[in-house]
């Protein structure tokens, strides 16, 4: 047993998509969640810039003795997972394989969409693993970078939303996929308007969801799960918190404390 908390962290709101699926799967594990709102998007930055930011809230959390790390971002899970791995001894789980793995599940036709930010498309990520797990999968990637703002900004539904979904999906429509990769934690929270866009028929496969059987796989192999019987959701932000608590109160299903501005 060990009742340290678990590490999370994101650019922004988005990795709360992760902490809320972990919190109902595991609820008695304690989330020690980072947004670093104060540099999000993470999206357009630089690789080395990603890992330097990715660095530093993992240096942040282990000095907070969080027991196991999970990167609640794809965009740091593309770019730095491998560095970070290399220079932290704690677990360090990224969200990519865990998406590849349900997506590929999930589809019936071999026709696969990525969604995700610039950064993430342009590293490939998903469509060199997808292609390497099941030869002659068709890939159609798009980055989607407006979709993140929407989401800080808490503005998921409605016109605005529709139309810029309209726009970035066009072409994933005419390909006749049946199951989009949302390959960004920030995009689950418009899983509204981009179901609508797309059509109900097309699947939609959500990193947190996928990611909290790699969690317990992990924990359970560490005999690492809490012995404590109501796990706390702590939640650390690198600028101001108050839209940040708005937005994480408007979705999470566990409630999550008040948020507290760090330095990182
Ligand atoms: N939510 C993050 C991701 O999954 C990062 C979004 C951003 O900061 O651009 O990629």
């Amino acid at each position: 047993m060990d009742n340290r908390p678990i590490g999370v962290f994101d650019s922004g709101i988005g990795g709360l998509t992760v902490v809320d699926a972990l919190a109902k799967s595991l609820p008695n594990e304690t989330i020690y969640y980072v947004g670093d709102t104060a540099r999000v998007p993470y999206g357009n930055k630089s690789k080395s810039r990603i890992q330097q930011y990715s660095e530093e809230i993992i240096t942040w959390l282990n000095k907070k003795d969080c027991k196991i790390i999970i990167v609640a971002c794809n965009t740091a899970s593309a770019l730095a997972l491998k560095y970070l791995s290399s220079i932290f001894s704690i677990p360090i789980i990224g969200v990519i394989e865990s998406g590849v793995n349900r997506g590929i599940l999930m589809s019936k036709n071999n026709r696969i969409a990525v969604l995700g930010t610039s950064a993430t498309i342009r590293s490939n990520e998903y469509e060199k693993r997808i292609k390497a797990a099941k030869p002659g999968t068709l890939v159609v990637s798009q980055a989607c970078p407006l979709f993140v703002p929407l989401a800080e900004e808490g503005w998921i539904e409605g016109k605005i939303p529709m139309q810029i979904a309209a726009h970035y999906l066009a072409k994933i429509k005419q390909e006749g996929v049946d199951t989009v990769i949302l390959g960004c934690t920030h995009y689950p929270l418009l899983k509204r308007t981009i179901s609508k866009t797309l059509g109900a028929k097309v699947n939609l496969v959500d990193s947190g969801d996928a990611v909290v059987k790699n969690v317990t796989l992990t924990l359970e192999k560490t005999n690492g799960f809490s012995s404590g019987d109501n796990g706390k959701i702590k939640c650390y932000v690198t600028d101001a918190p108050s839209l940040f608590d708005d937005i994480a109160s408007s979705f999470c299903f566990k409630k999550t404390e008040q948020a507290i501005q760090i330095d990182l």
